[in-house]
């Protein structure tokens, strides 16, 4: 049976570069790699740097009608999902009122509304060391002032995945969260409020090289979640310890000590 990989988001950014590591065999032998996401002219560059034979999908994830598409496809391929890499999603900085409501809405569809989907549409065709990846995030670890909507679907995710990571351990199906800080990709390009950008993201980057490479081999032992650097892996632990509300406040007066706004 053919083995494949499905990329979400693999039009830009970390999808991208999720479906250049696994065409390079970072998550072994593969036989085709679909990637999703809207734009076609886009999937097809990224199909242009990969060698595995690719399949190109152009759909929009907030749409059902979407997911069911790549059902049917799926059913009718008959392959083997070896890797499901939930990477589409986006974000607006902002006060909840300060962002449109289709903005705040169809956060939630792609990136908790779509994960679902598609972690259901994959599971039957996945066995004993498939694996799932769902982008979480940093804002996923604990809830963020002035990224509202978007950390409460991120934190949707962590749970979500964690929660099937332990579900599928018996039939040896792991599935993984990752949560990154910021990114210098198209996701901070259209993401609202300048201000609250500029703020938040002085708590510094990543590399979406490394942070795929990561996540790839903390998904493939079998982690339920991945936070690739040391100052989010702090944040983790700390969340634990504090209530939500001193969170808030102690993230509230770090980004304006750290930013000056
Ligand atoms: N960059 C960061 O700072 C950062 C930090 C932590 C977590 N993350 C998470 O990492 C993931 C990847 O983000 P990124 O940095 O790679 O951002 P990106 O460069 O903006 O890529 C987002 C991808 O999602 C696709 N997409 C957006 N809306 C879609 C829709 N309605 N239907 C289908 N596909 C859609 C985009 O393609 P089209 O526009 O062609 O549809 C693109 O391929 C996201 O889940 C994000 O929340 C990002």
């Amino acid at each position: 049976m053919r083995s494949i990989a499905i990329v979400t988001g693999a039009s830009s950014g970390v999808g991208g570069e999720f479906a250049r590591q696994l065409d390079q065999g970072a998550g072994g032998a593969l036989d085709e790699l679909w990637l999703v996401a809207r734009g076609a002219e886009r999937l097809e560059a990224t199909r242009a740097q990969c060698s595995t034979p690719c399949r190109v999908f152009a759909l929009d994830l907030t749409r059902p009608q979407s997911i069911d598409a790549l059902a049917e496809a799926l059913d009718e391929a008959g392959a083997r999902v070896r890797w499901l890499i939930n990477s589409a999603g986006f974000g607006r900085f902002g006060s909840f009122g300060s962002i449109s409501r289709d903005d705040e809405v169809n956060m939630v569809r792609l990136n908790c509304g779509a994960v679902v989907g598609l972690c259901h549409l994959a599971l039957p065709h996945m066995d004993g060391g498939s694996c799932i990846v769902n982008m979480s995030s940093v804002a996923g670890l604990a809830p963020q002032p002035e990224l509202s909507c978007y950390s409460a679907t991120k934190r949707f995710v962590l749970d979500l995945s964690r929660t099937l990571n332990y579900e599928l351990e018996p039939v040896g199906i792991h599935v993984c969260a990752v949560c990154p800080k910021f990114m210098d990709t198209g996701f901070l390009a259209n993401a609202g409020d300048a201000r609250a950008v500029r703020r938040m993201t002085t708590i510094g980057y990543e590399q979406p090289r490394r942070v795929v490479r990561k996540a790839l081999a903390a998904a493939g032992r079998g982690s339920a979640t991945c936070v690739p650097s040391w100052d989010a892996k702090f944040i983790h632990v700390a969340v634990k310890l504090l209530p939500s509300a001193l969170t808030l406040h102690a993230q509230d007066l770090l980004f304006t000590l750290l930013s000056g706004v």
